[in-house]
């Protein structure tokens, strides 16, 4: 059996993941593939119960290693119990957010550094990555103000100022250059349908699908 392909989807908010993680499933069913849609902080029972514990609390209520830990205590839930029995038996597995989130929220946003990241990673997830990372890149400001038109921030980290959101625009635009190789930048400032057929005509040309 040959292992599926794992998709995973970033960016900062108000970029449109969940929309276009449930288009590029659709796309990929189309085409006959079998296809496991999934999510984080969260993907498995016990990760989802991790998310609602952690992400719940208020600002201050976490040190920001601790948080690091329990997040990828719930990433390694989500990868035993979800993502490596689907590849295994040839599904392809497209995740709205993993470890790059970490890299960029928890690295960069809170200020432990990325090396601090993967260093946690490696131990958890040694020599595995996505092998695809489409990036849904937009100004800070039209990120802000689609969440504002969705009834306003739902979570700790949307709460934040644009300066924080700036920072993680940044980091993810820096991580798409040092993982070149598997990420993939997508104008995400465009109408949902438009960004849809941008991912599509990408994972088609990326995967010779
Ligand atoms: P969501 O809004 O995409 O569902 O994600 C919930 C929040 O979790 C979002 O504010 C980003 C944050 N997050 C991290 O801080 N680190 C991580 O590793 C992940 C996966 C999410």
């Amino acid at each position: 059996m040959t292992r599926g392909k794992f998709i995973t989807l970033e960016g900062g908010e108000g970029a449109g993941k969940s929309t276009q993680v449930k288009n590029i499933a659709a796309f990929l069913r189309a085409r006959g593939v079998d296809v496991v849609q999934t999510r984080e902080v969260g993907g498995s029972p016990t990760a989802e119960e991790i998310r609602d514990f952690w992400l719940m609390k208020g600002e201050g209520y976490w040190d920001a290693h601790s948080e690091l830990l329990l997040i990828m205590a719930a990433r390694r839930e989500h990868l035993v119990k979800t993502i490596w029995p689907a590849l295994n038996r040839g599904a392809w597995v497209v995740s709205d957010r993993f470890a790059d989130s970490s890299r960029a929220y928890q690295g960069v946003g809170l200020g432990l550094g990325v090396q601090t990241v993967d260093a946690v990673y490696r131990v958890i997830a040694p020599n595995f990555e996505p092998d695809l990372t489409l990036l849904l890149d937009l100004p800070v400001k039209t990120g802000l103000a689609r969440m504002a038109s969705r009834g306003g921030p739902d979570d700790r980290y949307q709460q934040k100022d644009a300066a924080f959101h700036q920072k993680l625009r940044e980091a993810y635009l820096l991580l798409a250059k040092t993982h070149a190789y598997r990420f993939r930048v997508i104008d995400a400032s465009a109408s949902a349908k438009a960004v849809g057929d941008q991912i599509e005509k990408t994972v088609a040309g990326y995967f010779e699908l």
